[in-house]
């Protein structure tokens, strides 16, 4: 979604926006702007479209662009259309202030029908013009402006992310933040602001994380951080342990390949010092503080979006049929809304990658607002979700920049895998069964590296189906999720309609649309329902649909029915779905590259979604 970067010091700040720009790119966004102050006045440019052509039309019209002082900003439309005007950043009625705004004002109406009333007009059609207009007004009146800024928001009600400058006040960014990411990056004589901290990694690891409800006053040599009455806020500066070369892509076409190849390592990682294989157990130091509520637990409530919401399905099945308690999955966005009931003795499970998702988020305060154990499954340190929740587990799967999310999947689950374990050995599991789940968990890194070896065959199957436009995924048991997530997989990154479904209930509807132009996906381990499933594939085939499956490696069986085998090792069956999610990955992604998509930006799509 919406991504920012600022710049005060001495050195020239274009290129460092412009490239802190590019690195925030994956987030996805459909228009891009900066503006930098230069001879006491703004220089603003933006437009629709990438970074690329925002750096392409600096170039043509002022090569030699420099200035002190400046922030870009890339947008991803909620209010108005993309385009040039409605682009960051916005100014005020007399071009006193610029500004760039992550987030929504929601009562934006209210105040740009009174700054109308008083003579204002509006270019385009954002809520963030009109809070430039706002800001610009209070400008007027006080002189100072980050009494201007603290002034205005008191007036807006919704989320924010911004960074406001004025060539009436050079010497400083006034930035603030409520509900929209927002850190400073502390220099030596410079200091820079940013949505997400790989937009400054490349010029400093020094760190201040803004809450919700503060405002920072940012100079050259200094930060003030205060709340929103102007009481100074004391903040620690903390170091980023992010590498550059995680966000960079390393040899690979794309970063979502570079992601999906990643996943013997990032799933090791998600286990490293938590699985004790020879105890059958395991440890969770995230939780050690929760751990009494969390083996109470009534029930556990596990809430998403996305991805992570697949990742939660996965994760009731783990939770009911190995460790037997009680678990619902929902979606954030519904929870949120329909006045959940919600216990004391719950406890509500969120799952994000980014951590930052804000329907996801307000479901964790919603559960938090009724007494619930709030528990993360979090990938970005040190996000909203994180830092809100009682107590959590990183599942530590590095950056994930690729929109379409891959190793994060992989890493949830195997985080959902090890609280299983976990819960299942403290409500009874003998330690001679935990070794064997344990010991299956620590083989998967090598079996998701097996799978990884061969990818000819996703490039095959790609000629053959690039063309379709639809397709239907089938699973069942832990592997109807992993049916939805490649469906998913699908759809994002190559614009192919699909659906996923659990494989019986294929002929309660969807079977009306298979002919012999349909390819369908099923997975079919052979577990205890390796039969059942064989029957629906038969069903398929029957109407002439056109099989790939994915198949254990020593099924002979499956030859004879699928056009298409691609081969996993065997697994624990609650452990298949880390297995079974790869190949659908490298099969959406072989298909988005022969069709030509943007793999890594899909349309319309947003790594971290901070709106609702
Ligand atoms: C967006 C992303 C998805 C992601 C979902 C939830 O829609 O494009 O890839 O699964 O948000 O994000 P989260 O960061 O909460 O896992």
């Amino acid at each position: 979604m919406c991504g920012i970067v600022g710049y005060i010091g001495s050195r020239n700040c274009v290129p460092i926006i412009l490239e802190g720009l590019r690195r925030l790119e994956y987030r996805g966004y459909d228009s891009a702007g900066i503006a930098v102050l230069r001879d006491g006045a703004f220089f603003i440019r933006k437009n629709a479209g990438k970074v690329a052509d925002l750096a392409n039309a600096l170039g043509r019209e002022n090569g030699t662009l420099t200035a002190e002082v400046g922030m870009g900003h890339t947008r991803w439309a909620t209010h108005g259309e993309p385009n040039d005007v409605n682009a960051h950043p916005h100014w005020d009625q007399h071009q006193q202030v610029a500004i760039v705004h992550n987030g929504i004002v929601e009562n934006y109406m209210a105040i740009k029908t009174k700054l109308l009333r008083d003579g204002h007009t509006f270019l385009g059609g954002t809520d963030t013009e009109v809070l430039a207009h706002l800001i610009g007004v209070m400008f007027e009146e006080c002189g100072d402006l980050t009494a201007a800024v603290r002034g205005a928001l008191r007036e807006v009600d919704g989320t924010y992310g911004i960074v406001v400058i004025s060539p009436k006040a050079p010497d400083k960014m006034v930035v603030a933040r409520k509900g929209s990411p927002l850190l400073i990056g502390v220099g030596d004589g410079e200091n820079y602001v940013a949505s997400d901290a790989s937009a400054i990694v490349a010029h400093t690891r020094k760190v201040v994380y803004l809450d919700d409800g503060e405002i920072a006053e940012i100079t050259r040599h200094r930060v003030r951080t205060m709340t929103i009455d102007d009481v100074t806020v004391e903040k620690q500066v903390q170091q980023i342990t992010l590498e550059l070369t995680q966000i960079e892509r390393g040899g690979f076409e794309h970063f979502m390949l570079k992601e999906i190849h990643e996943q013997p390592e990032t799933i090791l990682n998600a286990m490293r010092g938590r699985l004790m294989v020879d105890e059958g157990d395991v440890r969770l130091g995230g939780l050690q503080n929760t751990i009494g509520k969390l083996l109470s637990a009534r029930r556990i409530v596990l809430t998403a979006c996305g991805t992570s919401w697949h990742a939660a399905l996965v994760g009731e099945y783990m939770l009911e049929q190995i460790a037997r308690v009680p678990a619902e999955v929902e979606y954030a966005s519904e929870f949120r809304y329909r006045d959940p009931i919600v216990n004391i003795d719950d406890v509500v499970l969120l799952i994000s990658q980014s951590g930052e998702t804000a329907d996801t988020l307000s479901a964790l305060r919603e559960a938090k607002s009724k007494g619930a154990t709030v528990l993360g499954i979090v990938n970005v340190v040190g996000s909203s979700i994180a830092r809100e929740s009682h107590g959590g587990v990183y599942v530590h799967a590095g950056p994930e920049i690729g929109v379409a999310s891959t190793k994060a999947f992989t890493s949830q689950l195997t985080v959902l895998a090890l609280l299983t374990i976990l819960l299942a050995r403290a409500r009874g599991m003998t330690r001679e069964r935990g070794v064997v789940l344990a010991k299956e968990l620590a083989t998967l890194p090598e079996k998701v590296a097996q799978v990884l070896q061969n990818t000819q065959v996703f490039r095959d199957i790609a000629e053959e189906f690039k063309h379709c436009h639809n397709a239907l995924y089938l699973g069942r048991g832990a592997n109807f999720p992993v049916a939805l997530e490649g469906a998913l997989k699908l759809k994002e990154i190559s614009y192919i309609h699909a659906e996923g479904y659990p494989a019986a209930e294929m002929k309660h509807g969807p079977i009306a649309l298979i002919d012999k132009n349909m390819p369908v996906v099923v997975i079919v381990p052979k577990d205890g329902i390796y039969e059942k499933v064989m029957s629906n594939i038969q069903e398929v085939r029957a109407r002439r649909g056109r099989i790939i499956a994915v198949a254990n490696e020593d099924d002979t069986d499956i030859d004879q029915l699928a056009e298409f085998v691609i081969r996993v090792p065997r697994t624990y069956g609650f452990f298949g779905p880390i297995l079974n999610i790869i190949p659908l990955q490298l099969l959406a992604y072989y298909i988005a590259v022969a069709r030509g998509t943007n793999v890594d930006q899909p349309r319309n799509l947003a790594k971290s979604v901070t709106v609702e």
